[in-house]
Formats: structure tokens, sequence, C-alpha cells
């Protein structure tokens, strides 16, 4: 197997052979037949101003989806502002949001737009929506129900036409049973949702993204590549992909750093990350890790992949869930496949 890349299109890259030389729209590449279902949705709902929520795994390409629908939605005209709620901190939040007056608490000097106002006749993107305080949560729907807020110190109600685009990568069905998420909001926010499916459920795709990956590489290090070799393209397809598309896209830059250009080895190290097996281990730091990891994979099996809760794998553990979250994290476990149907 082998991938032939084209010169860059003014639209986009071809990748001869996998993409069947078609156009990338939006720099969205993918044609399995998980995935032609979610671009159908995304062609959808674009031309719309429904409310979409995003769902999907780590790196599966939620915040590039949300873009396309913007872009591809009458509202590209205005703005799209971008709001990553795991990164602000909780109090902050709500002001961030919606703005506040001057002396509307201890550190407002100025008064402020919020997002909300500033997003107007354009689209809101609300990432990792599930860690929406609670406080929060409740004004947030009226905004979406009503157009209607207030800034922060203000009784003077504002209105703003705002289309919201939300993503998560925690079920906010579970955040909803275990109380943490209004479910009003969760049912306003999932009107039009859209599931990204894990890479490893389309591997179909991992020829065409890679050589995409490659073209783009290509052009910024300025070298050429001829294709990807088929040992190294063999390991791509097979490999389990946590990170999901960004992990794939790391790849292929660290293995494009290594290589002078020419046909493209991946060497088998950087597809590595999960320990199976016996391990050998050469230190205690790392037997203890391993040890943890081994604890963390029971756990998760043992609560069906359910980090937060009274039944989460983070009471078993006997550790706080945004603790086990990172550990999840730091050892590359991919905790979805710990479900099951039945969970
Ligand atoms: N279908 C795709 N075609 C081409 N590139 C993609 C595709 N999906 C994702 N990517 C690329 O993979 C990277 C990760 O995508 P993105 O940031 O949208 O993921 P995410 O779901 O928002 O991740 P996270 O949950 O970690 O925030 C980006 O560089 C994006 O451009
Ligand atoms: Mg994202």
């Amino acid at each position: 197997m082998q991938v032939v890349i084209d010169k860059p299109t003014a639209v986009g890259y071809q990748v001869r052979g996998f993409s069947g030389g078609r156009q990338i729209p939006d720099g969205i590449v993918g044609h399995a037949p998980r995935f032609e279902e979610t671009l159908e949705r995304i062609h959808r709902v674009s031309t719309t101003s429904a409310t979409v929520l995003i769902t999907g795994e780590t790196g599966t390409g939620k915040e590039l989806v949300a873009r396309a629908i913007h872009r591809r939605s009458r509202r590209s005209l205005h703005a799209m502002v971008c709001v990553n709620l795991a990164a602000l901190p909780k109090e902050l939040v709500a002001s961030e949001l919606f703005g506040h007056e001057a002396g509307a608490f201890t550190g407002a000097f100025q008064k402020r737009i919020g997002r909300f106002e500033a997003a107007n006749a354009g689209t809101l993107f609300l990432d990792e929506v599930g860690e929406l305080p609670l406080g929060v949560q409740v004004t947030l729907l009226r905004a979406l129900q009503e157009g209607e807020f207030e800034r922060i110190g203000s009784n003077q109600t504002k209105t703003a036409d705002v289309r919201v685009v939300a993503a998560t990568n925690h079920s906010l069905e579970e955040a909803v049973e275990d109380g943490l998420f209004r479910s009003d909001l969760f049912y306003r926010l999932a009107v039009f949702p859209i599931h990204l499916p894990p890479l490893r459920e389309r591997r179909e795709d991992i020829p065409g993204l890679a050589g995409h990956f490659l073209a783009e590489l290509a052009n910024r290090l300025g070298r050429q590549f001829s294709g990807i070799e088929p040992e190294s393209m063999t390991r791509l397809i097979e490999y389990s992909w946590p990170g999901n598309i960004r992990e794939l896209q790391n790849v292929i830059e660290h293995s494009a750093i290594l290589s002078n250009g020419g046909i493209l080895q991946v060497p088998p190290e950087l597809l590595s990350t999960r320990v199976t097996g016996p391990t050998m281990v050469s230190s205690l730091s790392d037997a203890m890790d391993a040890g943890e990891r081994r604890l963390i994979e029971q756990a998760l099996e043992e609560t069906n992949g359910r980090v937060y809760g009274p039944t989460g794998a983070a009471v078993r553990l006997g550790i706080p869930s945004s603790t086990l979250e990172s550990k999840i994290k730091r050892h590359r476990i991919n905790k979805h496949q710990y479900r099951t149907s039945a969970a």
C-alpha cells in the first residue's frame, strides 16, 4: 500500500488512492461507512441555526467539526466565539459567558462584555460543556431558550441571537444521572447530537488521514514524501489509537521529522504506548506506575468505564474523580473501551 500525494489545491489536498482523489472540504477526511452518516448530519445541520451537541472521545475532531458547521452556515459572516469550560476557573465562568458591570465583584474593575453577547449573530462554541458549573447551567438554559440574559451586577436584560455548538468527551447522560448536569439543559443542547466515532471504529480512514497529514507536513517541512511504507501503514491500521486522530497526526509528524523524505517509515516504538501482558520493570517507580495502571484498569472494568458518581471507579479507588481523570490521561488508558451496552 502506498499513498500518492498530489500537489495542494486551492481547496485542500488530494490524496490519490485513498480518498479517491476527492477534494477535502473543511479539512475533514473520512469516508468509512461509520463516518458517512456523521458527515451527512454535519451537512444537514449546517444550514440551520439548531443547537448542536458534538460528542466523541478525545482527538476525534469535535472542534474541527464545530468550525465546519459554523463556516457552512449563514452565520459565518459573523464570529465563532470559543469557550473551553475545562480551562476556566469555576468562579469565573458566569462572567466570562455573560459579562459583568464594573464593581460587580472583587477584581471586576471595568465592565466586560461576555462571550454570549460577543457571539451575537454568530456561533458560540462551548467546548467541554460537561464542566459547566450547575449554578451557570440555569442561566445558559434561559439564554438559549429566550435569548435573554443579564450581565453580572446588572438588572438590565440583554438579548443576543446566538447559535450554540457544544462539545463534550464525557457522557452528559451520566453527568445528568449523577446530578452534575441539569436534564433540561441537556435536552436543550442535545436537539441535534453528532457523534464522532473513535478512530479504531473507522480504520478504513487511517490511510487517507495519514496521507492527508503527511501532505500537510511535506508542505510545512519543505520535504518531499512519495508515500508511506507498506509495513508502517499496516502498523498504523492495526494500532488501537487511544488518542484518536490527534495521536495519528502526532505520530505522522514525529515520523516525518525523523525522516529525510522519500517513503515515510513509522518507527514501531511510536505505537507502543499500550502496555499489554507482563511488563519488564526496571525501577521501583516503573513498578509503581505499572501497578497503578493495573488497578485503574481493573476499577474501570468493574464499573463499566464509569469514573464519576457513587458507583464510579474514583470512589472505588478512594481518590477524587478529577485525580482519576488525570491519571487516566497520563497512562493513556481508553476508559471508553470498558463501556458495555448493559451499563
Ligand atoms: N476527520 C478529520 N480529518 C482531518 N483531520 C482531522 C479530522 N478529525 C480531526 N482532525 C485533526 O485532529 C486534531 C484533533 O481534532 P480536534 O481538536 O477537533 O479534536 P477534539 O475532539 O476537539 O479533541 P479534544 O477532545 O481532545 O478536545 C486536529 O488537528 C484536527 O484538525
Ligand atoms: Mg477539542
